[in-house]
């Protein structure tokens, strides 16, 4: 089945309560076995070319350390998630007025000892980050793996989310996240719901 197609039947009524009260939703069950498996075999077989995140222009951040692929047309079968993310958005305007435009995503590596410290992805609204989104590809997890992603709910609240295969973390990319310290490999696909087209650098 097309992803596309799947995301019709994704349950749009509880994410835009969900997004509406606390700011964020999750969904599990997001696709077919068979599009999660090719995903995974995307993900894995370019390992290779996976950059450190917390590098850019040469200047080393010590808040994350995963690293990253950015999809473009070269990862066909991440670009299918990215279709079923801008049937999402389409959703996501009509029903808040959120003005996106494009999606942008990269793949991430967190193998054993990585984390992301905490941060916003729209820190003082400088880029145009409306919406973010993760979708955990490996392909079993574990509770006592670590790797969980902890949020703060636009209430204040804090949730621990595991990063379960299958499931979708959807959140408003202003709202203070961290991804914390992994034991196992982490694989997932972190994408960004923007409203334009910005100048502002990915990272
Ligand atoms: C990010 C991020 C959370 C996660 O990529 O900006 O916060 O659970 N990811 O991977
Ligand atoms: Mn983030």
């Amino acid at each position: 089945m097309q992803p596309t197609s799947l995301a019709e039947s994704w349950n749009l009524e509880q994410i835009l309560d969900d997004l509406n009260e606390f700011g964020f939703a999750v969904i599990d069950d997001v696709y077919s076995h068979e599009y999660v498996h090719s995903l995974v075999h995307e993900c894995t077989s370019h390992l290779a070319e996976f950059r450190a995140a917390g590098v850019q222009n040469g200047v080393v951040s010590h808040i994350r350390s995963d690293h990253i692929l950015w999809i473009d047309g070269q990862l066909p079968i991440a670009q299918q998630h990215l279709k079923a993310l801008e049937v999402l958005s389409q959703t996501l305007n009509q029903a808040f007025y959120l003005g996106i435009k494009e999606v942008e995503a990269h793949f991430a590596c967190y193998n054993a000892g990585e984390f992301y410290a905490l941060h916003r992805d729209n820190p003082q609204q400088k880029n145009d980050r409306m919406i973010s989104t993760v979708f955990y590809v490996h392909e079993s997890w574990q509770e006592d793996w670590g790797g969980q992603l902890r949020l703060q709910d636009k209430n204040g609240q804090w949730h621990i989310i595991q990063p379960s295969p299958n499931r979708l973390a959807i959140f408003q990319s202003d709202l203070l996240h961290e991804v914390l310290r992994s034991k196992q490999q982490r694989l997932s696909i972190t994408a960004w719901l923007r409203s334009g087209s910005s100048i502002w650098n990915q990272g």
